[in-house]
């Protein structure tokens, strides 16, 4: 199958939480170099156009595959910028159109849409979520952070009311099903878990419980709080390029602990196809090939440029072509996204 002909649909997950630094981009970034890793492609979305934190994260490796000439994977990545227009209306159209020809063009060829979503509520944001097969929210391991969830009775340690963000998902999820009948599967991640305060882990673990069962999403292991996870942004690297190529970074412990938590991660977010290529790899490693990247290659070529009759082409950011030259005809909704993504500007 060529990636400009994907038959079945591809699965997306949207990242999500409107509160603003919880993890979003850092999460985003991992699923999607995890799931790049093991051999499928990958479309990414950033809806932040204003911080566009993924692009920029994505640019950097960009340019450090470049310099240092490894192959490390990319994803098809395109930037969906806001509406110019001031009425409500007509804007709210505008964003629909651009989503959904990002969508539509990522579909083609991916297996996978990762989507990261602003720390903010958001027309764009909403519309991503009634997209979503698998919605993921990365909450700091805090009862500080959790109010992104419900609002909690600091006695009795039961939800009061769900937050407007819960509301928002169980809207989306109803437009959803209204759509085409498909279902969203919402799992919420603890991030910045830290090392002490085992009391108060626990206590923010019993409460997490309780509004899982409330409010309808599962519970799935994240990341603790690890330096080396601020510290790969500037390369564009991730913890799983670390320690599966030389990238010339030195590998520590926390390297080790850190990638073990990424692939939890992979696990828990309980995707089907996902799943059985990591069964896969299990199979192939106790048949005596343990190295995962004998059996997916960090990078597959990069598909043969094909042009498509629409311009789809000169809007998606190819970063399996880093070299490649931007289209002269962009499509005026994306072109910003486009340029920018692309290094153009
Ligand atoms: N597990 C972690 N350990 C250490 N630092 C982390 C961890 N997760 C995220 N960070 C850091 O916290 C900051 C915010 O993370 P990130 O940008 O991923 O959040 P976000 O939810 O996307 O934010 P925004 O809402 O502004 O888009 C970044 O500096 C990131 O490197
Ligand atoms: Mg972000």
């Amino acid at each position: 199958m060529t990636s400009e002909d994907k038959k079945t649909p591809p699965h997306i997950i949207v990242i999500g939480n409107e509160k603003g630094g919880c993890g979003k981009t850092t999460t985003a970034m991992h699923l999607i170099i995890g799931l790049v890793k093991l051999g499928f492609d990958v479309g990414s979305i950033d809806l932040d156009s204003r911080q566009r934190t993924l692009s920029r994260y994505l640019e950097n490796r960009r340019k450090f595959i470049a310099r240092k000439d490894i192959k490390l994977g990319l994803p098809w990545h395109v930037v969906v910028n806001r509406s110019p227009f001031g009425i409500l209306e007509e804007a709210e159209k505008d964003e629909r159109e651009r989503f959904e020809k990002a969508l539509g063009m990522l579909s083609a060829r991916s297996d996978i849409i990762v989507i990261d979503s602003p720390g903010s509520d958001s027309y764009l944001s909403r519309l991503a979520h009634s997209y979503a097969n698998t919605v993921v929210t990365p909450i700091n391991d805090s009862f500080f952070d959790m109010d992104v969830l419900a609002t909690v009775d600091g006695e009795t340690m039961k939800m009061i009311r769900p937050s407007i963000y819960s509301e928002m998902l169980w809207e989306q999820k109803l437009e959803r099903a209204k759509r085409d009948g498909g279902a969203l599967d919402w799992v919420v991640i603890r991030n910045r878990l830290s090392m002490l305060d085992a009391k108060n882990k626990r206590k923010v673990g019993d409460v997490l419980a309780e509004l899982s069962r409330r409010l309808g999403f599962r519970i799935a292991a994240g990341f603790a709080e690890r330096v080396i996870f601020r510290e790969l942004f500037l390369q564009g690297l991730t913890v799983l390029d670390v320690m599966d190529e030389d990238t010339e970074v030195s590998v520590t412990i926390s390297h080790v602990a850190a990638r073990q938590e990424v692939r939890e991660l992979l696990k828990g977010i309980n995707v089907e196809r996902v799943n059985q290529r990591l069964r896969e790899l299990e199979e192939q490693s106790q048949s005596g090939n343990p190295r995962e990247e004998d059996a997916a290659p960090a990078t597959k070529p990069a598909p043969a440029a094909k042009e498509p009759a629409s311009d789809a082409a000169a809007v998606i950011a190819s970063y399996r072509a880093p070299d490649a030259a931007p289209q002269q005809e962009q499509d005026p909704l994306l072109e910003a996204g486009y340029a920018e993504a692309a290094g153009a500007r």
